[in-house]
């Protein structure tokens, strides 16, 4: 299959859409480069900050990993019952849309996203469009029956107005969830020093967010419950958990996880920061590696307990 198939799978055509616009152009394959990675097309004024490139995908993937074990083995929290159309916001490489219709073979979902990463070959009940969901969704009203968005946290300027759209788009008893994490090295016994390199990362990711108008500090402004509420959404439930970063803790399955978390970051600790540090807050150049060198000194050493918060929020329209 030839790239040019991946239009296929961005045609505008199938469920729910209130008009077709224009072939999809080549311009998605447009990846802007900085410091040799490639990052979404110039086409959307995103400025999203992680690349979209295989060594990003692959944390992408591994991160579905880890929070897979966290929800031990499911894919979701909401009480949702014989799901018919499901749609993943912000899909990445499309691996939690291909496990949900592996797992839900009568649904049809589709996963969207800015960049064109996922597979080409996919199941028959699972497609992918490229689209910007932060701007108006171009499905009617009531198109689906469950509304995913995970790890969308330094993407979104307005929260509220994503969930509005969820809320216009799902019909009535359908369901929302949203998976968000603050990257914000934490540690319940003073371990994280507040100089590491860690530490650290919390800060960057919070002045880029204020900077580019995207939040990464999800969880702390609570975003994700007071939009739902916002919306019109009714049973919401939030769910924290914490993350483990690294292999540290003593129960064996919250080590496992942590040495995936830390594996994810370890992957990529560059495609993670660089755009933030040299590009959105131009900190110095000459201190960039170091900032890296010290992350994953202090990412292996198991005296440091770090972990991270993550929170599961999900809500019913009502009938
Ligand atoms: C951290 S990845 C998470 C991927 C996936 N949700 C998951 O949990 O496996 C965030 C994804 O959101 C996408 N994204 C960022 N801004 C977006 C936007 N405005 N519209 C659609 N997707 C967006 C990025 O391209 C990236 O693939």
């Amino acid at each position: 299959m030839s790239r040019l198939s991946t239009s296929c799978l961005v045609s505008r055509k199938g469920l729910g859409r209130t008009h077709s616009t224009a072939s999809v152009s080549s311009s998605i394959f447009d990846y802007r480069t900085i410091k040799g990675r490639t990052y979404h097309s110039e086409r959307y004024n995103s400025s999203y900050y992680a690349p979209n490139d295989e060594r990003q995908n692959a944390s992408v993937d591994i991160t579905h990993h880890y929070l897979t074990l966290l929800l031990e083995g499911k894919l979701f929290l909401a009480p949702i019952k014989n799901p018919q159309k499901v749609i993943d916001i912000g899909t990445g490489t499309g691996i939690w849309a291909l496990d949900f219709g592996d797992e839900f073979p009568a649904a049809e979902v589709i996963g969207t996203d800015l960049s064109p990463t996922q597979p080409q070959w996919v199941p028959p009940n699972v497609r992918f469009e490229i689209d910007d969901a932060t701007q108006p969704w171009t499905w009617s009203d009531a198109s689906f029956d469950f509304v995913h968005l995970r790890y969308l946290f330094g993407a979104v300027a307005d929260w509220p107005g994503l969930f509005r759209e969820a809320f216009r788009t799902l019909q009535p008893g359908g369901w929302i969830e949203s998976a968000e994490v603050e990257v914000d090295f934490v540690s319940d016994d003073g371990t994280v020093d507040p100089d590491s390199a860690l530490a650290l990362w919390g800060r960057m990711c919070a002045k880029t967010g204020e900077k580019i108008g995207r939040p990464f500090t999800v969880l702390t402004g609570n975003v994700q419950k007071t939009g739902l509420e916002a919306a019109g959404f009714a049973d919401i439930q939030s769910v924290d958990y914490k993350l483990p970063v690294g292999g540290w803790p003593r129960d064996p399955k919250l080590a496992e996880m942590g040495r995936y978390v830390q594996l994810t970051l370890e992957n990529d600790l560059e495609g993670y920061s660089t755009f933030m540090w040299n590009n959105v807050l131009g900190w110095p150049a000459d201190e960039y590696q170091i900032f890296l060198m010290r992350t994953r000194q202090e990412l292996r050493d198991k005296k440091i307990h770090s972990f991270l918060k993550v929170r599961y929020v999900y809500g019913r329209k009502p009938e």
